[in-house]
C-alpha cells in the first residue's frame, strides 16, 4: 500500500528512541506491574482531563465492564446503547448479564437526541459513545439521565482529548471509559484502558474490581478480577502523552486539507467541523462508498469502514428497531487515512484520487 490507512511502523525516530529508552529503564528497574510509571500515568491523565480519579486498566472494553460492575448493573437490568458503535459497548452489557437496548444515532453516529424514549422501569444506565472523536451533547444528556435517575457511562474510547464547554470527554458521566488501543488518538504499544470518575466510592470499587477485590495484597474484600495495566504500557503512555498535542495538531492540519480539497464534491458529505471534537477518524459519506473504496485501494490508498454492520444487525446481538440513520452511516461511511505519520502531500494525493473518482 503506497498510502496506508495507518502504519505505526512509521513513528518518527525521536519517538522510537524515547520509547526504546523507556523500555530500557523499565527493564533495568525490573518492575512490570504497578509502580511509579502507573501512578505517574494516572496522575497525568487525571490532571490533564481534570478528573479526580483516573484508574488504569487492561483495555477499553474492560474499562466499560468495570464501570457496569461498579454500578452493580447485571441480570434484569437494561442499558441504552447506540446502534452504531464498536461492539465492545454492547458486548460488556451482555457480559455482566444485562440487556443492551439499541437506539438509533444521528447522521454521524452519535446517540439520537430522543434516546430517553428507550427508558423503561428496568433501565439502569445509558452509554453515550463519542464516535470518531466527536462528543455527544453532554449537558442535555446528563439532564435527561438525572431526571430519569439512571447512570451515565461515557464510552470515550475514540475521543481522548476532546472537550465540551470546558469539560473533558469522559468526565461528564458517572464513569468515563478510555481505550489506548494502538490505533487510537493516544495509543499504547499494546493494550491499555482507563476509567475516569468524580465519585470516590465508585473509584474505589473500580480499583478493587480490577485487582482481585484487593487494595492491600491478600486482603480480598470482594470478588474481582485482574484487569491491571502493564507497567510497560503505562511507561510508554507517559512518553506518548508528551507528544499528544503535537499529534492532534498534525491530524488537524491534515483534516483541514481534506475539508478544503473535497468541499466541492456534490456526491460527498464531509464530517462536520466541531469545536468539541478531537480528530480521530475522518469519515466521509457517499452512496458510492464501496466503489470509491475499491478505486482508492487499486490506486494504493488504504481506507477503513467504521463499521460495516450496525450492532443490532449482528446475529449475536440481533434486535429490531428503527436504526435507519445508523444503518445509512454503516453503508455510506468511509474513513480516509488520518494520522500523524502521514505527509501533507500524501493527503493531497488521496484528495486528488477522490476528485478523479467523482469526475
Ligand atoms: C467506541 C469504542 N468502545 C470501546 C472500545 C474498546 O476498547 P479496547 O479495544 O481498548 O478494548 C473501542 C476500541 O476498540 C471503541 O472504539
Amino acid at each position: 500500500m503506497k498510502i496506508p490507512f495507518l502504519d505505526l511502523s512509521r513513528m518518527d525516530q525521536a519517538l522510537q528512541s524515547a520509547l526504546k529508552d523507556k523500555f530500557a529503564k523499565v527493564l533495568e528497574e525490573g518492575r512490570f506491574s504497578f509502580g511509579e510509571e502507573v501512578l505517574t500515568f494516572e496522575k497525568r491523565v487525571g490532571d490533564r482531563l481534570k478528573s479526580p480519579h483516573a484508574i488504569s486498566c487492561a483495555n477499553g472494553t474492560d474499562a466499560l465492564e468495570l464501570a457496569l460492575r461498579a454500578l452493580t448493573i447485571g441480570p434484569g437490568d437494561e442499558v441504552i446503547v447506540p446502534a452504531m458503535t464498536w461492539v465492545s459497548t454492547a458486548e460488556v452489557v451482555l457480559m455482566v448479564g444485562a440487556k443492551p437496548i439499541f437506539w438509533d444515532t444521528d447522521g454521524w453516529g452519535l446517540l439520537r437526541a430522543d434516546w430517553e424514549k428507550a427508558i423503561t422501569s428496568k433501565t439502569k444506565a445509558v452509554i453515550p459513545v463519542h464516535l470518531y472523536g466527536k462528543m455527544v451533547p453532554m449537558a442535555k444528556l446528563m439532564a435527561k439521565a438525572k431526571k430519569a435517575n439512571i447512570a451515565v457511562i461515557e464510552d470515550a474510547a475514540q475521543a481522548f482529548g476532546a472537550f465540551q464547554d470546558g469539560k473533558a470527554t469522559g468526565t461528564w458521566g458517572d464513569v468515563g471509559c478510555l481505550s489506548f488501543y494502538p490505533t487510537k488518538n493516544l495509543g499504547a504499544l499494546g493494550e491499555a484502558g482507563m476509567c475516569l470518575t468524580n465519585l470516590k466510592d465508585l473509584a474505589e470499587q473500580i480499583r478493587l474490581l480490577s485487582n482481585h477485590g484487593q487494595l492491600q495484597r491478600d486482603e480480598h474484600t470482594l470478588v474481582g478480577r485482574n484487569s491491571r495495566i502493564d507497567t510497560l504500557q503505562a511507561a510508554f503512555m507517559n512518553v506518548l502523552l508528551e507528544r499528544f498535542d503535537e499529534f492532534q495538531g498534525k491530524r488537524k492540519k491534515l483534516a483541514e486539507i481534506y475539508w478544503e480539497e473535497l468541499a466541492e464534491i456534490k456526491e460527498l458529505t464531509l464530517p462536520p467541523k466541531a469545536e468539541d471534537s478531537n480528530l480521530h477518524l475522518f469519515v466521509i459519506q457517499t452512496e458510492k462508498r464501496d466503489l470509491l473504496k475499491e478505486f482508492l485501494q487499486s490506486n494504493g490508498v488504504g481506507t477503513a469502514i467504521h463499521y460495516p454492520t450496525i450492532v443490532p444487525d449482528i446475529p449475536v446481538y440481533q434486535q429490531e428497531g428503527d436504526f435507519s440513520n445508523a444503518r445509512k452511516l454503516s453503508q455510506n461511511g468511509l474513513s480516509l487515512p488520518l494520522n500523524p505519520w502521514l505527509e501533507e502531500k500524501e493527503v493531497m494525493e488521496v484528495c486528488g484520487l477522490v476528485r478523479e473518482f467523482f469526475e
